[in-house]
């Protein structure tokens, strides 16, 4: 019930905030020391802080919800797969951007998700560089907190309606599978969005820009927040999503797909009614409609 998903909430939450003090810490260690690792190839790195994280989460989770399963990145890559049951199971990335993380730059996120009868139902992601936490449980909304202020109920502004998608800023990512028909889907998707086409098509007619947070998790949030109007990729793993799904479903956003890897090249307009790979900000709900009608009135 509600009151249950309040009481996770606020521990998964403490939690994250705990396991942010220990991503900041390590990151640290890391730029001193460069000790990075690669799992499959040369840009899917992992680090000992990603187990160290998930260490920590896993077993306060553990402690304190016995009862409940748990899919963990880390876990995953070293052999403990659970299946999916009806059962509450906590769904976590330690830490999400961990290319961000050994570089430096300052999107990283751990992210805390639980699913219950299959279906995502709250989620907590924290970025511990810029402060930014990140919530949201199915009936109670999603919220930001940054840096100390009260937060804040998502979306910040009420949606205005997105025609097309020549309006939109859309997230996207290089991801970790750099095979070639997944970079050849993705770049003709990008080349589409973002060029000005050359033939039949009116002038102009390009999305205003693309943007790659480097976190599934964060981008799923700048959705949530309205920062990106859109974000598709292909690629993602459930720890990647799991926590900001239900962050952006609660912030009025609609996420589509579930195959990890379509290659369909599929990302034009259709994408606005909601059928491929993405998550996208509410659009022409009922008060961004009213607005505009008012304003051609
Ligand atoms: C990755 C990041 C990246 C996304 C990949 C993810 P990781 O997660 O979220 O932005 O493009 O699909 O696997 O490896 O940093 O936890």
């Amino acid at each position: 019930g509600t009151s249950d998903l309040q009481e996770i909430l606020t521990f998964t939450t403490a939690l994250a905030r705990q396991a942010g003090d220990l991503i900041l810490r390590g990151s640290e260690a890391i730029l001193a020391s460069g000790n990075v690792d690669e799992k499959k190839n040369s840009v899917d790195l992992v680090t000992e802080y990603d187990v160290k994280v998930e260490e920590l989460v896993k077993g306060e989770l553990e402690k304190k919800y016995p009862g409940f399963q748990f899919i963990g990145e880390e876990s995953y890559a070293a052999g403990s797969r659970p299946p999916l049951t009806d059962l509450p199971t906590f769904c976590v990335d330690p830490i999400d951007g961990t290319t961000n993380f050994v570089h430096g730059f300052p999107h990283v996120a751990v992210s805390i998700g639980l699913i219950y009868k299959k279906r995502p139902v709250l989620g907590v992601i924290y970025n511990p560089f810029l402060d930014q936490l990140y919530t949201g449980a199915k009936g109670l909304g999603s919220h930001m907190t940054l840096r100390g202020l009260p937060p804040r109920r998502l979306p910040l502004a009420t949606p205005r309606p997105l025609p097309s998608l020549s309006q939109a800023l859309i997230g996207i990512e290089c991801g970790s599978d750099r095979s070639a028909g997944i970079m050849h889907a993705k770049a003709e998707a990008y080349r589409r969005l973002a060029g000005n086409p050359a033939e039949g098509v009116e002038r102009g007619r390009m999305a205003h820009s693309l943007r790659a947070l480097g976190t599934a998790a964060l981008n799923y949030c700048m959705v949530a927040q309205g920062g990106l109007d859109i974000y598709w990729e292909i690629g993602c793993w459930p720890w990647d999503i799991c926590a900001g799904a239900i962050i952006a479903q609660e912030a009025g956003g609609l996420v589509a797909g579930g195959h990890s890897t379509p290659l369909d090249n599929d990302v034009n307009e259709e994408i606005l009614t909601g059928r491929k790979y993405i998550v996208i900000r509410a659009i022409g709900d009922s008060e961004a409609e009213k607005g505009a009608d008012a304003q051609k009135r």
